[in-house]
């Protein structure tokens, strides 16, 4: 093989190979930590960004996998360095950890600018550790390789009298809450269930947002073929830790960098996967934040016609009955895109050096249930859909797949909570005036309103409904959901309330339409009517006025936009450190 590269371009001899006292110094320092001078000079430098913290379940393994890396480093004749970043554990981070993915993504941009490495392996895989991660290595531009965390075991729930059930993380947990709600779950059945679902360290194992990004990732080339379902417990993944490691030293040597993969149709390649998978609705706002980083042109409008062509064929919770462990036996991503060919660019490159059409070639799906052939899908509507309307002039979705069929196409009317606190409360009020048929409403949840849009989408049903069987409504909100989540949910309603979108203007009992096939969402309320509320809409105050939320509120985007910051979007290139 050829390089592309040779030591003299190396990134990191700018530390280590030049004269003067600061590189002595560089040098010095480093052999104070046991390092040797000709290590230091004859090895490319290989950083590990590793975002595990003793407060993020789903990073909880990450140490040791850092170990395996470095193996597979040293191996290739490469130099690691294990560097920590920003812990984004989903469930621990509050208020919400898309407040901080652009700060995950400035870290590792910043991170790999400021010290002597030449390329990257990301340690990452819960819902926003993932995008943020890529995005900052996708701006600094060094070769990168993404090391998924892998999903958590299966775990099975054993009740007496009732047949054994596969349950997995989040998606159950919603099930089991509306049970308890509903008086069908005990107290002390609800304690029990504290210890199941969640089995191992390892992201989510429904087709959450976890395991929808990470896929993602893969499709778009960033991760090696198959690497991204195989169970965070499982020794495949601990040699897939370490095969990264040897392959990143040969990324540098070929200079193989992320912007080199990512073109348009890996983009569509991933919007294409995110439908197939039955894929969070969080993607939409990832992908195009991704998109946004590496100059490729990627809207919503991309996104549906994606949904409106690919069935879901991954019968993967919420969507589906399976969890992860199942996709991975069934042959994981590849077998997904082997089964897709038809709406694939097989031209496009992954981090492996060969083609998608090489990579795919003799790959099938192992196991029918799991993997659906074409002709007979989870899901034949799509799993996305993007709507507008005078609600939603710039867009917002719905996971059709994950949705009740009666509210594909509806009619009801308006509920409209303005804080998460004040919706909870009303929800469990048994005097809430409300029908199956109401439209439930939240809004100041969006970018700038919450801030950090987040994943209050799922609003409750009120618990009197509960009570009678009601398991689903139509619920719309400028907040996102959460992947593992399910129900007929319009999210990212955009531009958000905070900010004077349409959404601010809704009352309760105003009339609200909705109808996917024609990706429609309509208030039924006059333009002079709107007009006169518009006149007397004053933004809502903002509590927060310093530090990272300030920064953040004034600078991020909208959902249809990607939720980036502004000054960090586009192709510019990340300046080298002045080294003097
Ligand atoms: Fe981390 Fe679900 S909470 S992947």
């Amino acid at each position: 093989m050829v390089n592309r590269k040779t030591l003299a371009d190396l990134r990191s001899r700018r530390w280590f190979a030049a004269g003067g006292m600061r590189a002595f110094a560089h040098r010095q320092r480093a052999q104070q930590m046991g390092l040797r001078r000709e290590d230091l000079l004859e090895r490319p430098c290989i950083a590990i960004v590793n975002t595990w913290s003793d407060l993020s379940p789903c990073h909880a393994h990450l140490r040791e996998r850092a170990e395996a890396v470095k193996r597979g480093v040293l191996l290739a004749g490469g130099l690691p360095f294990e560097l920590p970043a920003l812990s984004l554990g989903e469930v621990m981070v509050k208020p919400t950890t898309m407040l901080y993915r652009n700060l995950l993504a400035m870290e590792v941009e910043e991170l790999l600018r400021s010290l002597p490495v030449d390329g990257a392996v990301l340690l990452a895989g819960c819902d926003k550790t993932t995008p943020g991660t890529v995005m900052g290595a996708i701006s600094m531009g060094l070769p990168t390789l993404f090391c998924a965390a892998g999903p958590m075991l299966n775990d099975r729930y054993l009740k007496p009298g009732e047949p054994a059930r596969q349950v997995g993380a989040g998606t159950h947990t919603r099930m089991f809450w509306d049970e308890y709600q509903a008086g069908r779950v005990s107290e002390a059945e609800w304690v029990q269930l504290e210890s199941h679902m969640t089995r191992s360290p390892g992201t989510c194992n429904t087709m959450g947002t976890a395991s929808t990004m990470t896929s993602i990732v893969e499709a778009l080339g960033l991760a090696l073929p198959g690497s991204t379902a195989i169970p965070a417990m499982d020794a495949a993944h601990t040699r897939m830790a370490t095969t990264c490691g040897e392959r990143i030293v040969q990324m540098v040597w070929d200079d193989l960098t992320p912007r080199s993969l990512l073109t348009r149709g890996a983009f569509l390649n991933a919007a294409a996967v995110q439908m197939a998978l039955g894929g969070s609705t969080n993607a939409a706002v990832h992908l195009i934040a991704l998109a946004r980083r590496a100059g490729v042109e990627l809207t919503l409008d991309d996104l549906d016609a994606m949904g409106r062509k690919v069935p879901v064929l991954a019968n993967l919770f919420p969507s589906g009955d399976r969890l992860m462990e199942d996709f991975h036996y069934a042959g994981g991503l590849p077998a997904l895109m082997a089964r897709i060919t038809p709406f694939l660019s097989l031209d496009e490159r992954n981090a492996n050096g060969r083609t998608l059409a090489q990579n795919l070639d003799g790959v099938r799906a192992l196991d029918d249930e799991v993997i659906r052939p074409l002709d007979r899908p989870v899901s034949a509507g799509g799993a996305l859909a993007v709507l507008r309307g005078n609600l939603a002039p710039e867009g917002a979705v719905m996971k059709a797949s994950a949705a009740s069929p009666q509210f594909l196409r509806h009619r009801g009317r308006a509920i409209v909570f303005d804080d998460p606190g004040e919706m909870n409360r009303a929800c469990a009020d048994p005097a809430l005036e409300c029908e199956e048929s109401s439209v439930l409403v939240l809004r100041n949840a969006g970018p700038v309103g919450a801030p950090g849009m987040p994943e209050w989408g799922n609003l409750p049903i009120p618990k009197k409904l509960l009570e009678r069987g009601v398991r689903d409504m139509l619920r719309i909100s400028d907040a996102r959901m959460s992947g593992t989540h399910y129900g007929s949910c319009i999210l990212h309603v955009s531009p958000e309330s905070a900010v004077g979108g349409p959404l601010a203007l809704v009352k309760t009992g105003d009339l609200i339409e909705v109808d996917i096939d024609a990706r429609r969402l309509h208030l039924d309320v006059s333009d002079e009517e709107l007009a006169r509320r518009r006149a007397a809409w004053q933004p809502p105050k903002q509590t927060v006025a310093r530090g990272f939320v300030r920064l953040y509120r004034e600078h991020v985007t909208q959902a249809h936009e990607g939720c980036d910051f502004d000054f960090l979007q586009g192709t510019a290139p990340t300046a080298e450190p002045v080294i003097y």
